[in-house]
């Protein structure tokens, strides 16, 4: 078992590693949590030192301030429909390069952030690498439609729990004012199947499986391995 420190130093090898892919004049998606963060930072880095010219699109409320705190450019989707590269986080990526994300709540931007990117590319420690997913589906509904929506995930096989605050009363209120229940489908052998059958559900804004990830930059004990999609 890993202690902390060495996953946080995983954190920012795998983080700092992939700021080298951002060249002047690209558009990038900034992603959300505590590696990409490490992204971010050394992105404002090269901005001060190599005066690197590049614009991002974050995905979230954390994103944006962290990007602005590092002296990065924003622009938005409206803008710049469509991005050079996305990078960001991932609670479980699986060998074939499917992902769920969502920990931090910010999947429905990261999802719209990553698809409209022509490459997208996941940086994370080991500790989040694993033959089959089985991470909780994090899925973002309307408030309005959180007991309809419980029992269909629930008639699918799934246990969803409705993510309540830390330091508030109630449920997490994502940045688009909406619940997240995080769904456990136990190992999940099929992840396109969940996900199609979460999609169409009323009510259900978006799910944290994610199947459009181009790279993997894996921190490992011996340094960031490179993993492609095949
Ligand atoms: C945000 O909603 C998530 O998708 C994050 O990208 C994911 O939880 C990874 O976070 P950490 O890098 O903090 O583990």
């Amino acid at each position: 078992m890993k202690d902390a420190s060495s996953n946080a130093s995983a954190k920012r090898a795998a983080g700092e590693a992939a700021a080298e892919l951002v060249s002047d004049r690209m558009v990038v998606g900034l992603g959300t949590g505590s590696t990409v963060a490490w992204t971010i930072k050394r992105l404002g880095e090269r901005v001060r030192e190599e005066g690197l010219d590049f614009y991002g699109v974050p995905t979230s409320f954390q994103a944006e301030e962290l990007a602005i705190e590092s002296n990065i450019s924003l622009t938005s989707l409206n803008q710049h429909p469509v991005l050079d590269l996305a990078i960001d986080g991932a609670d479980q990526v699986s060998w074939d390069l499917m992902a769920i994300k969502g920990g931090g709540a910010a999947h429905t931007q990261e999802k719209v952030v990553s698809c409209s990117a022509r490459a997208f590319v996941i940086v994370a420690d080991q500790s989040k690498f694993v033959e089959r997913l089985s991470w909780p589906v994090p899925v973002e509904v309307l408030p309005f439609a959180a007991k309809l929506a419980g029992r269909l995930l629930e008639e699918m096989g799934g246990r969803p729990v409705l993510r309540l605050g830390r330091m508030k009363d109630g449920p997490v209120i994502t940045d688009n004012g909406n619940f997240v229940m995080d769904v456990d489908f136990g190992i999940i052998e099929d992840p396109r199947s969940i996900a199609a059958r979460i999609s169409p559900i009323p009510g259900v804004v978006e799910h944290g499986i994610f199947d459009n990830l181009d790279e993997l930059y894996l921190a490992r004990e011996d340094g960031v391995e490179r993993i492609k999609r095949r």
